[in-house]
């Protein structure tokens, strides 16, 4: 199996699953004329979040990486007209061009970018004891996981699902002796997952045309 056979999938699951989206073709384009990074999520994963949020009846979703706002659009877009979506970006040129996004989307009401480092922004918001959110996506610095998924236990309540995206690292998770620090704060998150009793969580390898990695997924329980 190879890259081309897995874009090939992907490309025909979107086709018929998510299928031509104004919205979400606008912000693609949006972010790769603004020169950011190709690093959003795929379209059918995008929509798997979405679906997540759905099932989850989330009113309250928090993001910690934004870029263009890619899925923010597919998070936001699970809640009600009353809902929130708080997306977390260290890097201006991708806050504006996720707010734009957001406001082309007609997602500006619920959604919003919250510029500054993911640490400071949420130890803010734990000290503002903000109501707690039902959804939290890290998809930011890898080497951060563990302290964002700590973070992210202090903000949520029974019930709530922490979704943690790339971790698998084109498969180097598995290597101890890594000395990449992506890969170490990878292992440390599932460390720190493993001695938690109050979350339960499984790990989850995925190919496709954003190669070959994958994604946590915790439930907290109590
Ligand atoms: C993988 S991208 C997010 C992709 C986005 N979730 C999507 O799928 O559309 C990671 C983002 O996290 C941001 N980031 C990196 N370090 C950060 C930090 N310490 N605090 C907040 N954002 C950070 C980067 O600037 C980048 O925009």
């Amino acid at each position: 199996m190879t890259q081309s056979t897995w874009d090939a999938v992907d490309a025909y699951f979107s086709e018929q699953l998510v299928g031509h989206d104004p919205a979400l073709e606008e912000a693609a384009v949006a972010a790769d004329a603004a020169g950011l990074p190709e690093i959003a999520v795929a379209p059918n994963q995008g929509k798997l979040l979405h679906l997540l949020a759905l099932t989850q009846g989330a009113r309250r979703i928090l993001e910690v990486g934004t870029l263009g706002g890619y899925s923010a659009i597919w998070l936001a877009r699970a809640l009600p007209a009353d809902g929130t979506l708080i997306t977390l970006e260290i890097d201006p040129k991708h806050a504006e061009v996720a707010r734009g996004n957001l406001v082309r989307a007609g997602l500006d009401k619920v959604a919003e970018v919250r510029l500054g480092r993911a640490a400071d922004s949420l130890a803010a918001l734990v000290e503002q004891g903000v109501e707690p959110f039902d959804l939290v996506f890290i998809d930011a610095d890898k080497p951060s996981n563990p302290e964002y998924f700590r973070r992210a236990l202090q903000l949520t309540r029974p019930g709530s699902l922490i979704i943690v995206d790339n971790v698998v690292r084109g498969g180097a998770v598995a290597d101890a002796d890594s000395t990449d620090p992506a890969v170490v704060g990878t292992r440390a998150l599932h460390e720190l997952i493993a001695a938690e009793p109050r979350v339960t969580a499984t790990s989850v390898q995925t190919v496709g045309s954003k190669g070959y990695d994958g994604f946590t997924l915790a439930r907290v329980q109590s």
